[in-house]
């Protein structure tokens, strides 16, 4: 078979092939073969593009902050003052001029409200109306045991009422106090209770709370 003869190589092409480099001279490297006319990006147009994204997301963090503001308002707002709830009245009362008078269990219905929502006319809470021996005054007392919120019972006894708590038998007496050892750290929270005149009959109103339960200092519930 024949050679298939070689192109020869023309001065042309042999102008453009790199020559041996003189003593001395380093080759060049890949970060130095640009283009002729390149230039580099000026690093001052990098930042202005940050700048510029940084303010954009400001921007935009003024609508989101403003709605989440307004979505939150009714956590900051300040709690209202707890209102008279009337009970019962003072005619319905079983004896209330009897001195250690355990006058009577009352459920509590109010308004609730929570921080989006209210809710009319719900059973918030009971009370125990009583007359503490050596007082003629009608106390209020939140049914709930200060230790951790179970439902306080009474104990009526040969020489008066008294309360015991089922769950860890916390015990109080008729004015609510603690009986020692207890493990409730606070007395039975009393709730202001008054009496005023409604169009003719006298009705016996309480200003109702729930506390937190487990602190030795009447807290509210928020
Ligand atoms: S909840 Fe009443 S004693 Fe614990």
């Amino acid at each position: 078979m024949d050679d298939i003869p070689l192109a020869p190589v023309t001065p042309a092409v042999r102008k453009n092939q790199p020559g041996p480099l003189p003593p001395g001279r380093v080759p060049p490297t890949a970060h130095h073969a640009v283009a002729p006319g390149f230039q580099e990006p000026p690093r001052r147009g990098f930042f202005m593009q940050a700048l510029a994204v940084l303010l954009g997301g400001l921007v935009g963090l003024v609508p989101l902050a403003a709605g989440l503001a307004v979505y939150l308002d009714p956590l900051r707002r300040i709690r209202g003052k707890a209102e008279p709830v009337p009970v019962t009245t003072l005619d319905a009362l079983p004896d209330a001029s009897k001195h250690d008078a355990l006058v009577g269990l009352y459920k509590i219905m109010a308004n609730r409200q929570d921080a989006w929502n209210l809710y009319p006319n719900e059973p918030v809470g009971a009370v125990y109306l009583v007359v503490p021996k050596g007082t003629k005054e009608i106390k209020a007392l939140n049914a709930t045991c200060p230790h951790l919120g179970c439902f306080v019972d009474v104990q009526q006894g040969s020489d008066g009422y008294s309360f015991k708590c089922p769950c860890h038998t916390s015990a109080f007496t008729g004015d609510g106090s603690r009986i020692m050892p207890c493990v409730s750290p606070r007395n039975m929270d009393e709730m202001k209770c008054t009496v005023t005149k409604v169009d003719g009959r006298l009705d016996v109103s309480v200003v109702f709370e729930n506390f937190q339960p487990g602190l030795e200092e009447k807290k509210p519930k928020t």
